[in-house]
């Protein structure tokens, strides 16, 4: 089958589509033919070499999952041959290939009303959003806050699951993006490249920060005593969190079977959608995880693994 491999770290080249064998699923895993998956700064950050702490060579590239349960491994219960499934394999990776194999905890079924190619664009991206909030920041109804790359994968999540929340949602961008924002369901929009965010902002309960860096430090002077940074990316000099007494929370998400389940129910009601900027074909993957690397993609890059 078809995969992308990283056998050794490095730039766009070091990501290679490979003719590799079909996985088997073992004990507790299904085997899935996957239909597409979805670019996430992840992917590329693995192939540079960034996360050698933690996944080793080779790597079979990707995060995303939508498709079909092809093959049930021993004693798998609840999920049937042919259902169609969306999925996080997160550092596990493998995704960029024709089949994978996954963890029934790391899936559930795929939002009825999405296309594969749909699909594909939420489980990453989706369930950091939905993590960060809910589960680590506890948005709270009526709370201000503060969205950093309101346009982005996980930024454009985030809006809609706060609005769902009755947060007042703040979001920034640069000014191409500011009626999509605002079309999401953010209250204010902030166009960073010419407004200092800092300069607009204060006395908010959270900050979700998914830009990292400089505009992590910057994001605990616009908290209110007490409030709460959400960092995805980097966390700030803890003298800088206590200089300005906010509580810094630092995350990594992690694959769940339920809240997938949950996301799957908001798309179905039409509560939530998955915006995609552009579908490129598996054999394009330089292609898109160079425009992922340049990072400024409106919603999600996907890949389709159907011709
Ligand atoms: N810890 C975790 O578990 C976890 C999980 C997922 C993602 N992440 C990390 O979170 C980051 C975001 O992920 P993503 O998938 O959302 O990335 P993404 O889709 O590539 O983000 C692109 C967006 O970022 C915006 N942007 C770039 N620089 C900005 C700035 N200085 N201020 C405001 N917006 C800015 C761009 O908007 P404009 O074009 O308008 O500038 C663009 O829409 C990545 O670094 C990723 O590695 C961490």
């Amino acid at each position: 089958m078809k995969a992308v491999q990283v056998r050794q770290w490095g730039g766009i080249d070091a990501a290679v589509v490979e003719d590799v064998e079909r996985p088997q699923p073992a004990a507790g895993e299904v085997l899935i033919r996957v239909k597409a998956t979805s670019i996430n700064p992840l992917d590329w950050s693995i192939r540079e070499g960034y996360l050698q702490e933690y996944v080793s060579l080779p790597y079979l590239l990707g995060s995303d999952v939508s498709g079909d349960i092809e093959a049930l491994g021993e004693g798998v219960e609840g999920l049937q041959i042919g259902m169609p499934i969306y999925g996080m394999k997160g550092l596990r990776g493998g995704g960029f290939a024709e089949y994978t194999t996954m963890l029934p905890t790391e899936l559930a079924a795929k939002p009825h009303s999405l296309s594969y190619k749909e699909a594909a664009a939420v489980p990453h991206a989706a369930l950091t959003a939905w993590q960060s909030l809910n589960d680590i920041a506890e948005l709270q109804t009526g709370q201000k806050i503060l969205i950093h790359a309101a346009a982005g994968g996980v930024g454009h999540y985030a809006v809609q699951f706060a609005k769902l929340k009755g947060a007042y949602v703040i979001g920034t961008g640069s000014a191409k993006n500011e009626a999509f924002v605002r079309g999401l369901g953010a209250d204010e929009f902030i166009d960073y490249p010419n407004v200092p965010f800092e300069s607009v902002v204060n006395d908010m309960d959270v900050v979700f920060d998914t830009v990292g860096y400089d505009t992590t430090v910057r994001s605990c002077g616009v908290l209110k005593s007490g409030g709460t940074l959400v960092c995805i990316v980097t966390p700030p000099p803890p003298e800088v969190a206590a200089q300005h007494n906010v509580v810094v929370k630092f995350y990594g998400a992690h694959p769940d079977s339920a809240q997938l389940k949950d996301i799957a129910a908001l798309i179905d009601a039409g509560k939530i959608t998955p915006s995609i900027s552009q579908v490129l074909q598996l054999d394009q993957v330089h292609e898109a995880l160079q425009l992922s690397q340049g990072r400024h993609v409106r919603g999600k890059l996907v890949m389709s693994l159907e011709a």
